[in-house]
């Protein structure tokens, strides 16, 4: 299979003191490291499940793929393309072949535009010209289950569900390939995930558009995705084939996420680990291993020196010095 997108040693920083107060306080960090050495790849048509707490740094990490998050060190390679320190104007163009579909789905959808016009915008975005609106709008629609009369409604008249369906026909509008996919299912009932899910894996099936599925629950992830990532404090601290994990979860915190998530086959059910304490601030990130204050098979290794992320197979990486299941 051959790589579509490829990350290496990507690091993220936002400024979180401004010059007077970091005057007034010397010694307090004035950066955070939201994405802090970030490595894996995407193949063509491949779906990538990206996993972790609120606040872990998961769509600061698809924001800087997409040029939106500043790049302060490391590279992204897409369709043979370096895209890290791109300008804003040569970035553009690759974002007709990169969409995301954001975190909020009614408010990134511009209130006072019908649908039509909002699945119109990215041909105007990128001077594409269309050569029969109605007809390439009401496709669209089609495409994501919806009927043609959808075209003329305001975001405010649509359901969770169908905001997440036209956010969908909008990044898929210009026939990308890759999706961002931003909490795709967040906020839906458990009866309308499925159907995002299912229209997600039939788009993804029949258009080979590899996707980047971002969330917090591993029941999507396990449905939708060949690969994923367990990311914590801005950090991969697993990865691997959904496969592979979910049936020996190595890292202490990938066993605390799976055990905290139902798990549907009584068969599979792993031991019952769940996430103690809060998670560290990411200006004051603990000393050693960054999960040691919650993790339930620390040693006093752990909380000195910083496990490096080693492999345990063939694609399948950890970052612990005691992985479990090995
Ligand atoms: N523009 C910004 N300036 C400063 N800090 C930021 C900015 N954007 C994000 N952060 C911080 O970066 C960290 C990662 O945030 P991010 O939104 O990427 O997390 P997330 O994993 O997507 O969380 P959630 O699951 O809640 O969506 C958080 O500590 C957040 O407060
Ligand atoms: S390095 Fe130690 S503290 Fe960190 S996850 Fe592994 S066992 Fe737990
Ligand atoms: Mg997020």
């Amino acid at each position: 299979m051959s790589e579509l997108l490829s990350v290496e040693n990507l690091i993220v920083r936002f400024r979180v003191r401004d010059m007077l107060s970091s005057l007034l306080k010397p010694g307090s960090p004035s950066h955070i490291e939201a994405v802090s050495g970030v490595s894996f790849h995407i193949n063509q048509g491949e779906t990538f499940g990206l996993v972790g707490e609120s606040g872990s740094g998961k769509t600061t990490l698809g924001q800087a793929l997409i040029g939106l998050a500043p790049v302060n060190q490391g590279s992204i390679q897409f369709m043979g393309q370096e895209l890290a320190g791109l300008s804003e104007r040569a970035y553009k163009p690759q974002r007709r072949n990169m969409t995301m579909m954001f975190q909020d789905p009614t408010g990134c959808l511009s209130p006072r535009l019908r649908v039509e016009s909002i699945l119109a915008q990215p041909f105007l975005i990128h001077g594409v010209r269309m050569e029969n609106k109605t007809t390439k709008i009401e496709e669209l629609l089609s495409l994501v289950g919806l009927p043609p009369e959808f075209k003329n409604r305001y975001p405010h008249q649509l359901s969770g569900g169908q905001a997440r369906r036209i956010g969908l026909a909008r990044a898929l509008a210009l026939s990308p390939r890759l999706i961002i996919a931003d909490e795709p299912t967040a906020g839906l009932d458990v009866s309308i995930q499925g159907d995002i899910l299912n229209l997600l894996g039939k788009v993804q099936e029949e258009s080979k558009v590899s996707v980047l599925a971002i969330t917090h629950n591993l029941a999507v992830i396990r449905h939708i995705s060949e690969r994923m990532a367990i990311m914590y404090l801005g950090r991969f601290v697993e990865v691997g084939s959904t496969e592979e994990i979910f049936a020996r979860p190595s890292h202490p915190y990938t066993q605390a996420l799976l055990a905290a998530n139902p798990i549907p086959d009584p068969d599979e059910a792993h031991a019952r680990v769940e996430l103690k304490g809060d998670v560290p601030s990411l200006v004051n990130r603990p000393k050693g291993c960054e999960f040691h204050s919650r993790c339930p098979h620390c040693r006093d290794k752990c909380e000195i020196e910083s496990p490096r992320l080693q492999k345990l197979a063939p694609g399948h990486h950890v970052m612990c010095h005691y992985p479990l299941n090995n």
